[in-house]
């Protein structure tokens, strides 16, 4: 009797305080606190040495369980994360500077961040980690993006040590301090003399290659190994060529190196777990109670899936999904919700969580994080452009496909390519009542086609475009088509239906 009358009671409470947050008619904003870290798969286990932040973020809040990007690799899907947009629409191609990555196309969208509008809003602003691949490269960080206060960019790609962080324009070069150790006893720094409101984001280099740990975390996952799932190191069959290109499968000598960098990805993975731990105890000391904690990675990985070796930039279920916990004041604890979410969610969800107005060229929809089972429905947009250029091949490997612009070969890898120029597609991945499935079309010189089922083939092992009738691969084109240049509320159809 007493969950009968309380349920109702408690929709309106939750209700009411939604609309007070998203109406802006508290004046007592809420602070955000972004986690953003670099390659973190959810298909893998990449969620499970995170104790803390299961727990504690986790148990007090939401874990959305259907989370993707709008496409699968650091550069694109920071610029998506940061503006809200499409990749077509921020431009943000590939981790290069002539692919967009921190170009001049850039320096014109950096204006209109989440960062810029919470700022422009009275919130002091903190960044500190991996921003985009090439930042500060010319300047070696002398440039303070806008939008924020107090800045600690790091300059170019995640690493762990040796790297040249701009603390607020001055760069600042250190040899042994572990870059998350850092990140964490500067926000922790920054919170506790902070006034409200504020926004922050904490890009820690984890667990991206070298997949460095902290000392202290050296072997602590000694025994364990790459999951030996259905597909581990098994030949992909009827997918596109860069994934059928020898040696498939890897041979046996290989495997050592792929349970190394999986292992040494969660060891890397405990110091950012160390580091969300403190940032919380920290809000709690300084009872900053009203405050969204949101988690989350750039991209998602794999180690080993047909016979790969490790790494992002693939259409399938590892690269494409990320983890996403969100906790806050109006947020329900302990709920998993199954709404397909994007990366580019996130920035008009700060705005309408701060009250600000959610500008209508944003591409994302608004999360709802009071509703445990909202529409379930949504058609979603993955861009990936290959990388790969002339001379990219290591000399020690055999391949000579110039003209292919293959990329990432090394001896390390026994000469397994993970990236060439012609890999390059688009993919829909729809989640509905009527369907679980992906579309994608490769731009290489086939027009190489893959639909899976996820329903059916959560692995995608089959490729199902020969099963298909010509009149629904028309209509998946078309509908990817019209996606490929929408803009804006257009690029939210719930859930196109053939
Ligand atoms: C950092 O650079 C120093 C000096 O070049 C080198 O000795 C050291 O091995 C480097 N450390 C790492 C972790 O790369
Ligand atoms: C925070 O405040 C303390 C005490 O007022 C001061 O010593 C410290 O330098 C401040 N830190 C920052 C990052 O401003
Ligand atoms: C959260 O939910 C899980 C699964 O329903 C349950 O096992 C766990 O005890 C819950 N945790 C808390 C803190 O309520
Ligand atoms: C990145 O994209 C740009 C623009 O499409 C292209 O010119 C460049 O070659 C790409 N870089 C690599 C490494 O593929």
């Amino acid at each position: 009797m007493l969950s009968l009358s309380s349920t109702p009671k408690m929709l309106i409470l939750n209700s009411l305080l939604f609309f007070l947050l998203a109406g802006g008619i508290l004046c007592d904003k809420p602070n955000f606190v972004i986690i953003l870290t670099d390659d973190q798969d959810v298909t893998m286990g990449g969620m499970t040495p995170m104790k803390h932040v299961r727990r504690l973020i986790g148990e007090e809040g939401m874990t959305f369980a259907n989370t993707f990007v709008s496409s699968p690799i650091c550069c694109p899907s920071r610029a998506s994360i940061l503006t809200g947009l499409h990749v077509h629409n921020h431009g943000t191609r590939n981790n290069t500077l002539r692919g967009g990555c921190y170009g001049p196309q850039w320096k014109k969208l950096e204006t209109n961040t989440f960062a810029t509008a919470l700022q422009g809003a009275g919130y002091r602003t903190f960044y500190a980690g991996k921003y985009l691949n090439e930042y500060g490269k010319k300047d070696r960080g002398a440039t303070v993006p806008p939008g924020w206060t107090e800045w600690h960019g790091l300059v170019g790609n995640s690493v762990y040590y040796n790297y040249t962080l701009s603390n607020n324009g001055v760069p600042t070069y250190s040899e042994d301090l572990y870059l998350t150790d850092i990140i964490r006893d500067m926000s922790v720094n920054f919170i506790e003399n902070q006034t409200e409101p504020f926004l922050m984001v904490l890009a820690p280099p984890a667990p991206h290659q070298p997949f460095t740990p902290a000392p202290r975390h050296r072997d602590a996952f000694r025994d364990i190994t790459a999951p030996r799932t259905p597909i581990f190191n098994v030949a992909a069959k009827d997918k596109h060529w860069l994934m059928t290109m020898p040696p498939s499968p890897l041979p046996e000598s290989m495997l050592p190196e792929l349970d190394r960098a999986y292992r040494s990805r969660w060891e890397a993975l405990l110091a950012v777990d160390e580091m969300v731990a403190d940032v919380i105890a920290t809000l709690n000391k300084g009872e900053k109670d009203n405050t969204y904690v949101i988690y989350t990675s750039d991209n998602g990985y794999h180690v080993g899936q047909f016979s790969q070796v490790y790494d992002k930039r693939q259409p399938y279920e590892s690269d494409i999904r990320v983890p996403l916990l969100i906790k806050g004041p109006a947020i329900k604890p302990n709920v998993t919700s199954l709404q397909p979410v994007m990366n580019i969610d996130l920035a008009p969800t700060i705005l309408q969580l701060a009250g600000l107005e959610v500008p209508e060229t944003m591409d994302g929809r608004v999360i709802d994080v009071i509703d445990e089972n909202p529409v379930k429905e949504r058609t979603m947009l993955v861009e990936y452009f290959g990388q790969g250029q002339d001379g990219a091949v290591d000399s020690k490997c055999p391949w000579k496909y110039d003209s292919e612009y293959l990329d990432e070969c090394r001896p390390l890898y026994n000469c397994k390519c993970q990236d060439s120029r012609n890999n390059t597609y688009a993919c829909l991945r729809r989640i509905g009542k009527q369907g679980n499935d992906k579309y994608c079309e490769f731009r290489d010189t086939k027009d190489f086609i893959e639909i899976y089922d996820l329903d059916a083939d959560p692995y995608e092992v089959s490729n199902l475009k020969n099963e298909t009738m010509g009149a629904f691969i028309a209509w998946y084109h078309h509908v990817l088509n019209i996606m490929l240049s929408c803009e804006g509320c257009d690029c939210d159809p719930t859930f196109v239906d053939r």
